[in-house]
């Protein structure tokens, strides 16, 4: 593997095409970032992503939602939840979120990402202008008694091990872009949500 590696790095050379993020985004009329939703699994992060991205959407910005569910159907379904395989499907899905950035679109993603230091390896590989993070904070007890897929459940008899907030850690955003408090109405969030995106000049909304 590291072998492969080694190869790859010496052999191959970054070529820089003529059209680029700037010309994309002067077409699109906004600028291109990603709004990271981080929070336990059952926290809204979908729910509320995708509320949003409608809303983005339909004031003509050129979107597209990653979900943690979903990703992990293709791209992504190769891992599991141990803390390697969590890091390596942030990193994934960060370096899918750059390729989106590029492409000019405001991309919105719905992953628990746990650590702390990944997502920092985010804001550093999007750059800290293009990445607004989105802490929906839903305390674990409401996450359990939502449990839309029974997975607390499992995790609680012993039939699903490292699952966030259970047996695995969740390290929330100390100082996240956005606070979202989870328990709240959706529609709220999603006003709070475009008035921060507004006020911070995130978005021309
Ligand atoms: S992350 O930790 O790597 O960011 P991701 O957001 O992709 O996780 O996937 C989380 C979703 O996978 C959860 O919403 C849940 O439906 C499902 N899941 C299955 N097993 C686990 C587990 N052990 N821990 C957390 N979520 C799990």
């Amino acid at each position: 593997m590291s072998q492969i590696k080694e190869h790859t790095f010496s052999n191959v050379v970054w070529h820089s095409h003529t059209l680029d993020r700037k010309q994309r985004e002067a077409v699109n009329g906004h600028p291109a970032l990603v709004i990271w939703f981080t929070g336990l699994s059952g926290s809204g992060k979908s729910t509320l992503a995708g509320a949003l991205e409608q809303a983005l959407f339909s004031r003509g910005i050129k979107t597209y939602l990653l979900d943690g569910d979903n990703l992990r159907h293709g791209l992504c379904s190769d891992l599991g939840f141990s803390e390697t395989e969590r890091r390596e499907n942030i990193r994934r899905i960060g370096e899918v979120s750059k390729l989106m950035i590029d492409a000019g679109l405001v991309v919105l993603t719905a992953f628990i990402s746990p650590h702390r230091a990944e997502r920092q390896k985010l804001r550093e590989l999007m750059g800290e202008d293009r990445f607004i993070e989105v802490f929906v904070d839903t305390p674990l007890a409401i996450c359990e008694a939502r449990d839309p897929k029974g997975l607390y459940k499992k995790a609680r008899a012993g039939e699903l091990l490292n699952f966030t907030g259970i047996d695995s850690a969740y390290e929330a955003p100390e100082q996240p872009d956005i606070y979202l408090d989870g328990s709240l109405p959706v529609e709220s969030s999603i006003e709070k949500l475009l008035a921060a995106l507004h006020n911070h000049n995130f978005l021309p909304i």
